[in-house]
């Protein structure tokens, strides 16, 4: 069966945060940061930054979603067994981890669990760990509760990042730091993290009594460089304080229909986290959301096998293009997610000059690094999850403006 990536879907006047709302500029809901200066016409603009694809989802999953809309009733639901089975199986099969149905908790996204994670286990002022540049939303899941965010700022050696354990150590030690979240795969620098690093973390934590928070919505995006271990494979005896968050939104392009999972197989962390979502007045799924993870566990893997290698085609297709047409470009070779992270201090522009030059002058939108925090300052990230065509043109576009 062929796969039509290199098809170009319009996206316009859907809704779509990464195609419509780019006057609204990156950051998180409280903190977008609008965007200077008019636009450039609607017809010229590539924008390359939201995380999501401008693929069409695997077809069974289109299929099912024409015939649950044909049937016209939406009321009330709530995930069957098949739901879990399907989630249980996709860990087994591609991540070779056991999980249990009744340790799945369902909730509306990720961030949304990773919020109600900060508001059961953690007290306001108390330090929660990332590491940083990171996913913007994880600054403002701890602050927006009032908790402070604790940096544990990657090294980077050789243009790779790595995790300064020592740093991580004496963070974790202090008595009020009683939570880490971790990006695994690795948000916008694209590390995988391997067992010995996990394990480490794990050590540390149990040491000092801190939670475990591991979003590994991004795990099913591997290149095939490099190969990703889950928390829960690495650290078994870490899953008393450890909780997971997955979803098929970032595998299958599904974020909009709202459904993801937290895994914790701790009774009580899962029974105080269900009692926050109550709280909250969340239970129940999307119709829509439930029957699009369930067909894409079950029957969207031959689209997600084809869909690798394209990603991973665009990856190179990029790291040519910047090595023989643009050096002063420096890329940061990703492990995984169709996010890459560029590093553009070469060109001596502060953060907005670059944004600016690069929407304004090029009609490309992409990332500003320091979204991700400080040490973001110079870099972008670009969503390379389109179509050949589009990130040919979105680069020729970056060529064109460089200095
Ligand atoms: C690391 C990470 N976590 C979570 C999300 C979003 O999750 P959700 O849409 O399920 O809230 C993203 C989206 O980009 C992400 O990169």
């Amino acid at each position: 069966m062929a796969y039509q990536f290199d098809h170009i879907i319009d996206r316009r006047r859907t809704g779509s945060v990464k195609w419509d709302f780019i006057e609204r500029g990156a950051g998180h809901e409280y903190e977008y940061k609008p965007v200077t200066g008019a636009l450039p016409e609607e017809a010229s603009r590539l924008p390359l930054w939201v995380a999501d694809m401008d693929f069409a989802s695997p077809q069974p999953v289109i299929d099912a979603l024409t015939a649950r809309a044909q049937h016209g009733v939406f009321g009330y639901s709530k995930a069957p067994d098949s739901y879990y089975e399907t989630i249980v199986n996709w860990m087994q099969r591609r991540h070779n981890w056991s999980v249990k149905s009744d340790w799945i908790l369902t909730t509306p996204g990720v961030v949304p669990a990773i919020n109600y994670i900060i508001q059961t286990f953690t007290q306001p002022g108390e330090g929660v760990i990332i590491q940083t540049p990171v996913y913007h939303p994880f600054y403002s899941s701890i602050e927006n509760n009032e908790r402070r965010v604790v940096r544990n700022p990657l090294l980077v050696q050789d243009g790779r990042y790595e995790i300064d354990f020592d740093d991580l150590a004496a963070k974790a030690a202090a008595p009020d730091t009683t939570l880490i979240v971790l990006c695994s795969p690795h948000n916008p620098i694209g590390r995988v993290w391997t067992s010995a690093e996990l394990q480490r973390i794990a050590a540390i934590c149990a040491e000092n009594d801190v939670l475990i928070v591991s979003d590994e919505i991004h795990h099913d995006l591997v290149y095939s460089w490099a190969n990703f271990t889950s928390f829960g494979v690495a650290c078994p005896d870490a899953m008393d304080r450890t909780i997971i968050c997955t979803a098929p939104s970032k595998t299958f392009n599904l974020p909009g229909l709202k459904t993801a999972n937290a895994i914790i197989p701790n009774p009580e962390l899962r029974a105080a986290i269900s009692a926050t979502m109550l709280r909250n007045g969340v239970f129940g799924v999307s119709v829509f959301g439930l029957l699009a993870l369930e067909t894409a566990y079950a029957a969207g893997e031959p689209w997600l096998d084809a869909l690798l290698p394209y990603i991973e085609d665009n990856y190179r297709f990029l790291e040519q293009f910047f090595a023989e047409q643009l050096p002063s470009v420096r890329v940061t070779k990703p492990e995984a997610t169709y996010l890459v992270w560029l590093d553009f201090r070469d060109w001596g522009l502060d953060a907005d000059s670059l944004n600016a030059l690069l929407l304004h002058e090029a009609g490309v939108y992409l990332n500003n690094g320091t979204v991700f925090g400080e040490a973001g300052a110079g870099f972008m990230r670009i969503n390379i999850a389109c179509s050949r065509s589009t990130l040919a043109e979105a680069l020729q576009r970056i060529r064109q403006v460089a200095p």
